[in-house]
């Protein structure tokens, strides 16, 4: 049902959708029309509206006011624009909180939020999802089959933690499914270290105001619990939108490199995952981590496309210096989201408020009006958007996945008392995925439950929590032929954050053919040369494990210090797969040559092999074509690509042959047979 409800998206906006939030309830009637008028000039096909109405919508209790939802509904709908209506739910009104402040959210140090920002709520708390859920009726009610409705957008960036009397009450419900008893939730969380047995349900509440350390499995479970709090709220909203309807996609705009929903929980239940991104203009290689993003975005729903959702024309407004995008970039920015899977490019937001926090955000149509540049970069955009239409609904294939699991995560770095306590999982990701982006591989990112079988390498940066079937899932994958590479610190506890059995790294052990003695984290300052079999040196620093191989081989041994000797990098040939292990923090180089030379070994295919770095390269695919994307990230020059087969360039519409010359900031989009 999820692709019959896509096809029917990508059908009615003709293909990518373009547009961006529309808040017309922020400005006067006379606006709304040349608002139309110019959404037109720039090609937008789709608006998300409402996002944060509902004072508009219900001013006060039980009194709703829907004419001017109306006029623009039927306004947009005379335009063939197209919208994708949300539940006001983020922002609950004031007389909401003045009348209930318990559904404010109470943070981890016992203060309470006030009114005055969005997202003021508790999500666990009975009052503000009953408000939600009435709110969301009335909608549904009225607009379901409404012409102009497309999609239906849920709330907006669910993220909340609340601390909340409700929240313990919900923290023990969700306790309860999971252990059953007190008896299991007490081993659970190793209760008898310091005497932390509870011996009634009562006794049990969320993590608050912790006086430093916490119970780590404590912390760890509250986390899954928030995340699955807020997923009820977007499910209940969901369920009562898809009672009036079902043919329609609903979905939720998830964040970027967000820690407090497992987005892996999050996506079977929307029918698309939706990104908001904002990279910063100011980091010259942001685009690198955009990438990722949009590779998990794909990958979240099994390589279907994807909605970017929200980005930004130019500056944004929620950092402490604000630049722009450059003339280009964000032409470059939004085709490099399609050339990773997305079937839409949406902004936040159509038009600049001239009010309130973001009046200096960057939008479609900007307080300069259309006569600007980025009016005309956008409705440049819009224009060439529209060529892309072919690209709508097709996909990529990957031999190489990455590992991205929120338990990992939060195992990391949500908890105190690891052998240091300053890893960055991101950072982490981002090191063993900038050189696969770098030589331009296609990559998919898995969790511990994706389907493995398509891939030839998997890669698993600093895997410290993984579960039993996780475990299982990676030991297969290398049992039965594929290649693993894994870095540190992989392996070491179990679900509930339990150090596991026999030896460092209790899961991994018999995987990488050795055992750890003890993890020697380095001293400040301090580096190690390690030495590889063919004589190359190279530096190390930040973590090192004093290793004992068992049916392992060193690649690379310590050259100095007291593990002088001891391998460094470890390779184990494991069922009929093989496995890499990187027992310490190689200068990146070194890694990268590492990791590339066992996609190599691996046969992992890469059509793109040699063109330069700053030349994104990726495909998508369809059964009769491949739309080849070349994506020039570099501002000076110019890149020429030898295309082997000819097709034709959808941005210019021109035949593309022999050799394609793509400008600096340039892209071009080759349609072409796909290669029997
Ligand atoms: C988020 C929100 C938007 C807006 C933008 C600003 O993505 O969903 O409402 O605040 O950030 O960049």
């Amino acid at each position: 049902m999820t692709d019959a409800r896509m096809r029917a998206l990508r059908d009615r906006v003709g293909g990518l959708a373009y547009g961006g939030d529309y808040n017309p309830e922020q400005w006067d009637r006379s606006v709304w029309r040349e608002d139309v008028r110019l959404m037109r000039e720039a090609g937008v096909n789709l608006v998300s509206l409402g996002v944060f109405a509902w004072a508009s919508l219900e001013p006060e209790p039980g009194t709703y006011e829907f004419g001017w939802l109306d006029e623009v509904m039927d306004l947009l709908h005379e335009n063939g624009i197209a919208v994708n209506l949300a539940t006001p739910t983020a922002a609950p009104p004031a007389w909401l909180i003045h009348r209930h402040p318990e559904v404010l959210p109470v943070m981890a140090d016992g203060e309470r939020f006030g009114f005055g920002n969005r997202l003021h709520y508790d999500p666990s708390s009975p009052i503000y999802r009953e408000h939600a859920a009435n709110i969301t009726r009335r909608l549904a009610e009225r607009y379901s089959f409404h012409p102009a409705l497309a999609m239906w957008h849920i709330s907006n960036e669910y993220g909340p933690t609340a601390y909340n009397e409700a929240a313990s009450a919900g923290f023990r419900r969700w306790l309860r499914r999971r252990y059953g008893d007190l008896e299991t939730l007490n081993e659970a969380w190793t209760t008898r270290f310091w005497g932390q047995v509870y011996t009634g349900w009562d006794q049990v509440e969320v993590p608050s105001v912790p006086r430093t350390w916490m119970n780590p499995s404590r912390i760890l479970d509250f986390k899954r619990f928030t995340s699955d709090a807020l997923l009820e709220c977007f499910v209940a909203e969901r369920d009562i939108v898809r009672s009036f309807r079902d043919d329609i996609p609903i979905v939720t705009n998830f964040m970027r490199f967000y820690r407090n929903a497992d987005y892996w929980r999050w996506a079977p239940e929307e029918d698309a995952a939706a990104l908001d991104i904002y990279p910063d203009p100011a980091e010259p290689d942001s685009h690198v981590a955009s990438a990722f993003q949009f590779d998990l975005f794909r990958s979240l729903k099994g390589g279907r496309p994807w909605l970017l959702m929200e980005q930004a024309t130019s500056a944004v407004s929620q950092w402490r210096l604000n630049v722009v995008k450059e003339p280009g970039r964000m032409r470059l920015g939004s085709l490099q989201a399609v050339s990773r899977g997305a079937d839409s490019v949406m902004f936040f937001q159509w038009r600049a408020g001239r009010g309130g926090h973001e009046r200096f955000h960057s939008a479609m149509l900007p307080h300069s009006g259309p006569e600007s540049r980025t009016f005309r970069e956008v409705a440049n955009l819009g224009r060439e958007v529209g060529l892309l239409a072919p690209v709508a609904g097709t996909t990529t294939r990957a031999e190489v996945a990455v590992l991205f699991d929120w338990n990992g995560w939060w195992g990391l770095e949500e908890l105190w008392g690891l052998p240091r306590n300053d890893f960055s999982y991101v950072e982490t990701v981002m090191r063993h995925y900038r050189p696969l982006w770098e030589h331009h591989y296609a990559v998919d990112v898995v969790s511990t439950r994706s389907d493995l079988s398509p891939y030839k390498v998997l890669v698993v940066p600093n895997a410290y929590l993984v579960d039993d079937e996780g475990v299982a899932a990676v030991t297969e994958f290398a049992r039965s032929g594929g290649t693993v590479v894994m870095s540190f610190f992989s392996g070491v506890v179990d679900e509930c954050n339990r150090v596991r059995p026999d030896g460092y790294p209790g899961a991994f052990r018999r995987l990488i053919g050795a055992k750890i003695d003890e993890y020697w984290p380095a001293r400040p300052g301090e580096r190690f040369t390690v030495e590889f079999a063919d004589g190359r040196t190279a530096t190390a620093d930040w973590w090192r494990e004093d290793i004992h191989l068992e049916t392992g081989t060193a690649l690379a041994t310590y050259a100095d210090g007291l593990l002088k000797g001891r391998a460094a990098v470890v390779a184990n040939r494991f069922g009929t797969g093989r496995v890499v292990y990187f027992a310490t923090l190689l200068e990146q180089d070194a890694f990268d040559r590492v990791l590339i030379g066992e996609l190599r070994a691996a046969g992992v295919g890469n059509r793109f092999d040699g063109l330069p770095t700053h030349l994104e390269c990726t495909v998508r695919e369809d059964e009769g074509h491949e739309y080849l994307f070349l994506l020039n990230h570099d501002a000076e020059a110019a890149v020429a690509v030898p295309l082997g087969s000819p097709g034709t360039d959808l941005l210019t519409g021109l035949p593309a042959s022999g050799e394609v010359s793509v400008p600096p900031l340039g892209a071009a989009v080759v349609r072409r047979a796909r290669p029997a």
